[in-house]
């Protein structure tokens, strides 16, 4: 079982990044966490802010058996990732660590949600096991 677990713009700096809304926990505890949780999964991490960049990720999750994605503000604004979600046919899941719905206005739209499996926001860190969990035993 295959997975990749991609986060876009500015999660990179997650861990002193609006500490308020995000959590203290960086990329690389989500990863540890992750890993920890799920031995027996293949799973490839990847982050960028460039949203080429993470269509080129997405492209290269062909065949994968799913995709956890957190393409953090490009959420609301990319038909570039939203075609290329609908474009590889892998099951992928939106995750927001924040609930996108209790924030601004700006936040409550996805243009990602109608093409993704489904979506999780607001129970942080924990939100990405969750989705991966739904990966590996989908519900009939
Ligand atoms: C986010 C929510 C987005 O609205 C925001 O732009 C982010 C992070 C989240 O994980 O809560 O960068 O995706």
């Amino acid at each position: 079982m295959q997975i990749l677990v991609l986060n876009g713009p500015n999660l990179n700096l997650l861990g002193t990044r609006e500490p308020d809304t995000y959590g203290t926990q960086t990329l690389s505890d989500l990863e540890s966490l992750v890993r920890t949780r799920f031995k027996d999964v293949d799973f490839q991490f990847a982050q960028s802010n460039h949203e080429g960049e993470l269509i080129d990720y997405l492209h290269g999750a062909r065949g994968y058996d799913g995709i956890v994605f957190n393409a953090a503000a490009y959420t609301h604004t990319s038909v570039a990732l939203r075609d290329a979600i609908a474009a590889i046919d892998v099951p992928t899941i939106e995750v927001h660590l924040s609930n996108v719905h209790a924030r601004e206005a700006f936040r409550h739209h996805s243009m990602l949600a109608p093409v993704c499996r489904g979506v999780i926001s607001g129970l942080g860190m924990t939100g990405y096991l969750l989705a991966i969990e739904a990966l590996i035993q989908p519900s009939t």
